[in-house]
């Protein structure tokens, strides 16, 4: 292929890839399956490594993240961010409507809209390209979080469809589905990091993280709701919506156009009862006028526009005392407390328990014996305690204090310096750890070990059958045919799926291992550099603080799983078993030109991110670290190094070479 095929490749590539995720993220309609889609996917990657010139901005290649920004820079908005004037009143929604009628001579109607509960961000587009994506910040300039929005799979890279203005912003709100939020909290208790608090918030924080790739992981989502260009005229909102449907923006399926007070009032009353059954929350209903010239009639105060206002909901409340503190036990011996309540309806139904997160919200709340507490609903499944009502206190109550002993096995608890959480230390002695371990262990992302869920691991456990991992593969269909519940078939099933588990590659057993922070993607990245688990444990404490991703925390927790002697011994008796502890036969890798040989990149290269000269330099059995040290032997520099970086390796003896002079090393 030479370069003019690869440039109409790739062009069709991107189009076709951009026509699916469209179909996939915006209308939940796929047409190709997860394969097929993989394959062009695959080849345009494939593609862009071999013609790097020819990366476009809006390739779906360029959403993956990567980048760290330190400083994102200021941008100024050309039309200030209004907000909305709003109300809890209906009577006083009822007035805006009346007035409004009364304003203006020209007929009109409201389009009605879910008022999302996340984070306003502004698009620009040149020639329909997106080139800066910018928050609210305060109104009249935000900060350019560009390289974060790329990686929203919502929002399109390149607009298609007719009409493309040359100039065009489009505003909406970036969100966080419920279920994307619990699963990162789940992610987080499980890694002992403390939980976030809402879904609002989480997006908040996670635009503003520096490490794009982190914010591609949170998975957020995107609706348009307006736009702004000169180069077109529409007549209104309902317009402008469809327009950019047809651009392939994700526009709210329950946007409505209500032409008066009984319509209104029933749509607000609809999504008031039915809001919790959304993915999202949402924390009222935006009305907006439709006829973009009445807006114009009607124009704005300093602050918000005449032609619109938020409706906003009470958040559910409710009040019930609450009866005990339980206390869970998860696989890393962190312990979560969770309250039991005196059951009482709450947005439909009946609430019996409230999240509390650890010991610090205890403190926040201030929380007494059988202190009256209010429960709040947002999306999620179990509501939390915003607040206590004190006036209702008994006098002589005690203030509840955190436990001081492991509620399932006793053993005294410990507090990590720097984290929220208390821990359970009794690894080895103590149930829901052993069971959690194990149930880890066998996940379909890690040994993948069908029909060895929660219920079966306790019920082995509990039989005295296994107590670690490494027990699992000693289990014979003769040991399990006296349990309850195994006949003969299921005996042999999970017999057999146990021992097709030993096929399961490196990366996944390093997963399944259960070490504190080392989630799927990181085991992978590891299992990369260090090919087999011998090589990990040779490394020592340094090197494995240099390697990308990895840091001072998981170094010191992969350091100290690994010279636990019961860790040994586990990871001793899995060896018999034939469990994977090497990469098997680097087939990806191309060479061992660099084998052993330390190596960082620093500075621009041209035409390569950097996840992809950590990837070429590792496929020639280099290993690359993350800063310049003495471990450091070859530092491949870049366009715009460092002075202080190029000194610093001149110092330590680094050897230095520009990249053509890698590229000649692997050649
Ligand atoms: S329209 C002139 N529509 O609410 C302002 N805003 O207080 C027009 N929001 O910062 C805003 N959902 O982030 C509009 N369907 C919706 C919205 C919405 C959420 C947010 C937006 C804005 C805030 C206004």
């Amino acid at each position: 292929m030479n370069l003019e095929q690869a440039e109409k490749r790739i062009e069709q590539l991107i189009q076709e890839i951009q026509y699916h995720d469209n179909l996939y993220y915006n209308q939940n309609l796929p047409v190709i399956s997860d394969r097929e889609y993989d394959a062009l996917y695959q080849e345009l990657v494939k593609l862009e490594n071999q013609y790097p010139e020819l990366i476009k901005p809006y390739s779906p290649t360029q959403r993956v993240g990567g980048s760290i920004t330190k400083n994102f820079p200021t941008f100024q908005h050309n039309i200030p961010f209004l907000s909305l004037s709003n109300s809890y009143s209906i009577e006083e929604i009822h007035d805006f409507i009346l007035r409004n009628q009364k304003l203006t001579e020209k007929p009109f109607v409201f389009i009605l809209q879910h008022k999302f509960d996340g984070v306003a961000l502004s698009l620009h587009y040149k020639k329909g390209i997106l080139t800066h994506a910018v928050t609210r910040g305060d109104g009249t300039k935000g900060d350019d979080i560009t390289p974060n929005a790329k990686t929203i799979r919502s929002i399109p890279l390149q607009l298609k469809g007719n009409n493309i203005p040359d100039d065009l912003e489009v505003r909406g709100e970036v969100f966080m589905h419920i279920k994307d939020f619990e699963k990162l909290n789940q992610e987080r208790l499980e890694n002992g990091e403390p939980p976030l608090m809402n879904p609002r918030n989480t997006t908040s924080g996670t635009l503003k993280l520096q490490d794009s790739k982190e914010v591609a992981r949170r998975k957020l989502d995107f609706v348009a709701y307006y736009l702004f260009t000169n180069e077109l005229n529409f007549l209104t909102d309902f317009e402008q919506l469809e327009q950019l449907k047809l651009w392939g923006f994700p526009v709210s399926e329950h946007n409505q156009i209500c032409k008066d007070i009984p319509e209104i009032d029933s749509y607000l009353q609809h999504w008031k009862e039915k809001r919790f059954s959304l993915s999202y929350d949402i924390d009222g209903i935006v009305i907006k006028i439709n006829e973009l010239e009445v807006r114009e009639e009607l124009g704005s105060t300093a602050k918000s526009p005449r032609w619109a206002i938020a409706y906003k909901y009470e958040a559910e409340k409710a009040i019930t005392q609450l009866e005990s503190i339980s206390y869970q036990v998860g696989r890393t011996g962190v312990i979560t407390p969770v309250a039991n309540l005196k059951p009482v309806l709450l947005a439909g139904t009946t609430v019996k328990r409230a999240s509390i997160y650890n010991e610090d919200e205890i403190q926040r709340l201030d929380l007494h014996e059988n202190d009256y507490v209010i429960v709040e609903k947002g999306g999620e499944i179990i509501p939390k305690i915003s607040s206590v009502v004190k006036e209702k206190r008994n006098p002589q109550a005690k203030k509840l204090e955190f436990i001081k002993n492991c509620p399932s096995c006793g053993k005294e608890l410990i507090k990590i310096s720097g984290e929220a959480n208390w821990y359970c230390p009794n690894s080895e002695g103590c149930n829901p750890q052993i069971i959690g371990r194990i149930e880890h262990f066998a996940h379909r992302k890690a040994m993948n070990i069908d029909g060895l869920g929660s219920e079966i691991v306790t019920q082995l456990v509990n039989a005295g059958i296994i107590h670690n991992v490494a027990d699992l593969y000693d289990i014979t269909v003769e040991k399990l045919l006296p349990l309850e519940r195994f006949a003969k078939k299921s005996a042999e099933n999970l017999y057999q799926s146990i021992q097709k588990s030993k096929e399961q590659p490196f990366e996944k057993v390093l997963f399944a291992l259960g070490i504190r922070h080392v989630g799927e993607n990181l085991a992978k990245k590891i299992a990369h550099q260090y090919p087999s688990l011998e090589e990990l444990q040779n490394a020592s404490l340094e090197q494995l603080i240099e390697t990308p991703d990895v840091g001072e925390t998981i170094a010191k927790s992969i350091k100290d799983f690994l010279s636990k002697p019961e860790n040994q011994q586990i990871i001793q008796r899995l060896k018999k078993h034939q469990i994977q502890f090497q990469k098997q036969n680097n087939t990806e890798n191309l060479s061992n030109k660099l084998k052993g040989i330390t190596i960082l990149f620093s500075g621009t290269i041209p035409g390569y991110k950097r996840e992809e000269l950590v990837a070429l330099a590792q496929n020639h059995g280099a290993k690359v670290l993350s800063s310049v040290s003495k471990n450091l032997q070859l530092l491949v520099a870049g366009e715009d190094i460092g002075p202080k970086k190029l000194e610093k390796a001149q110092e330590l003896g680094v050897k230095i070479i520009n990249f053509d002079e890698f590229q000649k090393m692997i050649e």
